[in-house]
C-alpha cells in the first residue's frame, strides 16, 4: 500500500522516478507526486489520479534534479487529492511515505503550538515538520533518530533534505523497503521489483533500520544510531514475467498461466522418479508437531480455509484457521508444539506479518507459504515454501491462489507421511495425481464462451451468492471475493448446507446463484440445497465436474463442466471459472480490472 521510490545520481532522475512510480503502482494509484532537489530548492509535482496524469503534469513543469523521491499513494488519512498526494515537504525537508502514523494528531497539536503550519490531511506531514523542527539544534543523523523515536505506527519513509545535495534517508518500521546499488547513483524502493529495470543487486531494511543514501555510499543504521552491515542479494532477471504481452490485463495473463506455475510448482516438490515430496529441509520431526495453525488475509486466508480440511483428513492433526488482522489482537494460547503457518502471496501483508512477528516472540515454529521470496513474512519465518509462480501483478489474486492451494496440500502429505497417517498406496496415488494436474486446469481455462454468455447476468444485479460444501465452501468464499472486489457486485460466499438458517430469505426471483458441486462426498447434499434456491426462483449456474451420473434436477439455468481428477484436487479446477466469471464481469462494465477501485495489491498497512 503506497508505493516509494528514490534515486540519488550523478545524472537527472526524474524520468527514471516515473519508470519504477510505474511497476509500484500496484500498491496504490489514488494520486502521485515526485520531488526533486535542483540548485539547493526542493521542487515538487503531484497529481490526482494515476502516474500517467503525473507524467503529463511533469512534461509542463520541466522539474530537474540529481537526487529525487516518487510516490504513489492509497489513500489513508486524507481523501485522494493533489494536496493529499506525497511528497510533503517544507522548505528544508521532503517526505514520502508507506504506512500509518497512529500518533499524528498529538504531534500535530505540538507542533502547531510550535508555529509550523500544515497543508494536508496526511498523518505523513508531521514527519516533514519533526524533522524540520529538530534540524533547527541538532544535525541530520540525530534529528532523524529523534523523529524516529517520537513516531509510532508502521512506516517506511524516503527522505531528502535542502541542504544535502546528494542524499536520501531511508527507514522502516513495519513496511518494507529496499535499496538498489548501481553505477554512480543509488536506489530506495518500496520493493525490488521497483527497481529491476535499473539494478539487481538490492539489500533489505530491516525493522527499525534506518539508511543514508549517497551516490557512490549507503550506510545501514539500526535504530540506536549504531551501524550495520549487509549482504548485497543478486535477483534473477526475468522481464518479460513482468510485462503483459498480447493480453489486454495481467489479470488474464496471470488466469492463463496457472497450467504452467502449477507444474513448476509440481516439478519443485514432487520427485517424479521416486514418487516422493522434495521438502528436504523440514526442521521439525513428527513428534515435534501435534497442531496446525494456518494464518493469512483475503484470498490467503480462503487457501487455509482449504488446507485445513486437506491437513485434518491427512495429517489427523488438530488445525484452526485464522484471519491474520484478528489473531494478531487476539489472547492467543501459543502451543509450543503447533506449527504456524501463515500464507500470502506478496509477503509484505502487515497483519500477516504482525501474526508471524507475534509468534516469533513467542518462540514457536513458524513455516510461511509465499510467492515473493525475498519478502519480510519469508525472511521472518523458520521455513519458507515458495509458490514458484512467478510475478503476480494484478490486484485480484488468481495464480498464487492455485499455487498457494498446491503448496498446502503438498506440505499435508509430506506431514500426514511423517506421521504414518497415510497408507503407502493412497501417498503414491495422490502424489500421481498431482502429475495430471497442470493439465487438467488447462481444460478449466476453456470455459471462455460459456462464462462470457453468463456473465450478463452478474453485471446489474442486487447481489449474488456463492453455494459449495466441504473444500469447496472456501472456493464459494473466494469465487465471491473476486466478484465483488472486480465487478463491484455484492456477492456471498456461503456453506450450502447454511442457507436455510437465514441466507435463503435473500433468493428471489431471478437471482444468480452459483452452485459448486462437483462429485465428491458432499454432491448429493449440495444437489439437494440446490434444488432448494431453484424452488425459490434462484438462476443456478452449477460448475461440477464431468460424469456419466445424470445430475438428477431440473431447471438448473446453466452447467459448466470440469474434468475428473481426485477429490482432493477438484478444487483447483472449479476455481478457474469463477476467476472468468469476475474477470468478464468487470470487463463487460468496463472497470479497470488490474486495478480496482479502493484496492491495492500489496496491504501493508493493517
Ligand atoms: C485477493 O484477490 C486480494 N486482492 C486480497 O484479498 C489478498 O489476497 C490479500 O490482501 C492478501 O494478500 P497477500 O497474499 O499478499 O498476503
Amino acid at each position: 500500500m503506497c508505493g516509494i521510490v528514490g534515486i540519488t545520481s550523478n545524472k537527472q532522475v526524474t524520468n527514471s522516478i516515473i519508470n519504477s512510480l510505474r511497476k509500484l503502482e500496484y500498491r496504490g494509484y489514488d494520486s502521485a507526486g515526485i520531488a526533486t532537489l535542483n540548485n539547493g530548492h526542493i521542487n515538487e509535482v503531484k497529481s490526482e489520479g494515476r502516474v500517467d496524469v503525473l507524467e503529463k503534469n511533469l512534461s509542463k513543469s520541466n522539474l530537474k534534479g540529481n537526487v529525487g523521491i516518487g510516490h504513489v499513494r492509497w489513500a489513508t488519512h486524507g481523501v485522494p487529492s493533489t494536496v493529499n498526494a506525497h511528497p510533503h515537504s517544507s522548505e528544508k525537508v521532503s517526505v514520502v511515505h508507506n504506512g500509518i502514523i497512529e500518533n499524528s494528531t498529538i504531534l500535530k497539536k505540538y507542533l502547531i503550538k510550535k508555529g509550523h503550519q500544515f497543508k494536508s490531511q496526511t498523518d505523513t506531514e508531521v514527519i516533514v515538520h519533526l524533522i524540520t523542527e529538530y534540524l533547527k539544534k541538532d544535525d541530520l543523523k540525530k534529528s532523524i533518530l529523534k523523529m524516529l523515536k517520537k513516531l509510532h505506527g508502521s512506516f517506511a519513509l524516503g527522505i531528502i533534505f535542502k541542504d544535502e545535495p546528494d542524499l536520501i534517508i531511508g527507514a522502516r518500521r513495519g513496511s518494507p523497503l529496499a535499496v538498489g546499488y548501481g553505477p554512480n547513483e543509488n536506489y530506495l524502493g518500496s520493493d525490488s521489483y521497483a527497481l529491476k529495470s535499473m539494478t539487481n543487486k538490492i539489500s533489505y531494511l530491516n525493522d527499525g533500520e534506518f539508511c543514508i543514501l549517497k551516490k557512490d555510499s549507503v550506510e545501514f543504521f539500526d535504530q540506536k544510531g549504531n551501524k550495520v552491515n549487509k549482504k548485497i542479494l543478486k535477483l534473477s532477471s526475468n522481464e518479460q514475467s513482468y510485462e503483459k504481452g498480447d493480453y489486454k490485463h495481467f489479470m488474464a495473463k496471470e488466469i492463463d498461466e496457472q497450467p504452467t506455475t502449477i507444474k513448476n510448482c509440481v516439478n519443485e516438490y514432487v520427485d517424479k522418479i521416486n514418487k516422493e515430496i522434495n521438502i528436504f529441509n523440514f526442521p521439525w520431526k513428527a513428534n515435534e508437531i501435534s497442531s496446525v495453525v494456518l494464518i493469512g488475509c483475503g484470498t490467503a486466508y480462503h487457501s487455509c480455509l482449504i488446507g485445513k480440511y486437506w491437513f485434518e483428513k491427512l495429517t489427523n492433526l488438530d488445525v484452526t484457521v485464522d484471519i491474520a488482522s484478528e489473531f494478531r489482537y487476539r489472547r492467543v494460547k501459543f502451543k509450543k508444539d503447533a506449527l504456524y503457518i501463515f500464507v500470502s502471496q506478496s509477503g509484505e501483508t502487515a497483519d500477516t506479518f504482525a501474526a508471524l512477528d507475534l509468534c516469533n516472540k513467542n518462540k514457536v515454529k513458524t513455516c510461511s507459504v509465499v510467492n515473493v521470496v525475498e519478502s519480510s513474512i519469508a525472511r521472518e519465518s523458520k521455513f519458507v515454501l515458495p509458490i514458484h509462480c512467478g510475478p503476480e501483478i494484478g490486484v485480484a489474486s488468481t495464480k498464487a491462489f492455485l499455487g498457494q492451494m498446491l503448496v498446502l496440500y503438498i506440505l499435508s502429505l509430506k506431514i500426514a507421511k511423517m506421521r504414518k497417517e497415510i497408507d503407502k498406496k493412497i501417498y503414491q496415488e495422490k502424489i500421481n495425481s498431482l502429475f495430471d494436474l497442470s493439465k487438467l486446469t488447462n481444460n478449466s481455462l476453456e470455459t471462455d464462451s460459456k462464462i462470457q454468455s453468463v456473465c450478463s447476468s452478474f453485471v446489474n444485479i442486487k447481489g449474488s451468492m456463492f453455494l459449495g460444501r466441504g473444500l469447496s465452501f472456501p472456493i464459494a468464499l473466494e469465487g465471491a471475493l473476486k466478484l465483488k472486489e472486480l465487478a463491484y457486485v455484492h456477492a456471498e460466499g456461503y456453506p450450502a448446507g447454511e442457507m436455510k438458517h437465514g441466507p435463503l430469505a435473500l433468493i428471489e426471483e431471478g437471482m444468480p446463484v452459483v452452485v459448486l458441486a462437483p462429485r465428491d462426498e458432499y454432491y448429493k447434499k449440495t444437489i439437494s440445497n440446490m434444488q432448494e434456491v431453484i424452488a425459490r426462483g434462484a438462476k443456478v449456474l452449477l460448475i461440477t465436474n464431468k460424469s456419466k451420473d445424470e445430475i438428477h434436477s431440473e431447471n438448473i439455468w446453466e452447467k459448466i463442466e470440469v474434468e475428473n481428477t481426485s477429490e482432493d484436487l477438484l478444487p483447483f479446477l472449479i476455481t478457474i471459472p469463477l476467476q472468468k466469471l469476475a474477470y468478464y464481469s468487470a470487463f463487460k462494465k468496463g472497470y479497470d480490472i488490474d486495478k480496482p477501485r479502493n484496492l491495492a495489491k500489496s496491504v501493508t498497512v493493517e
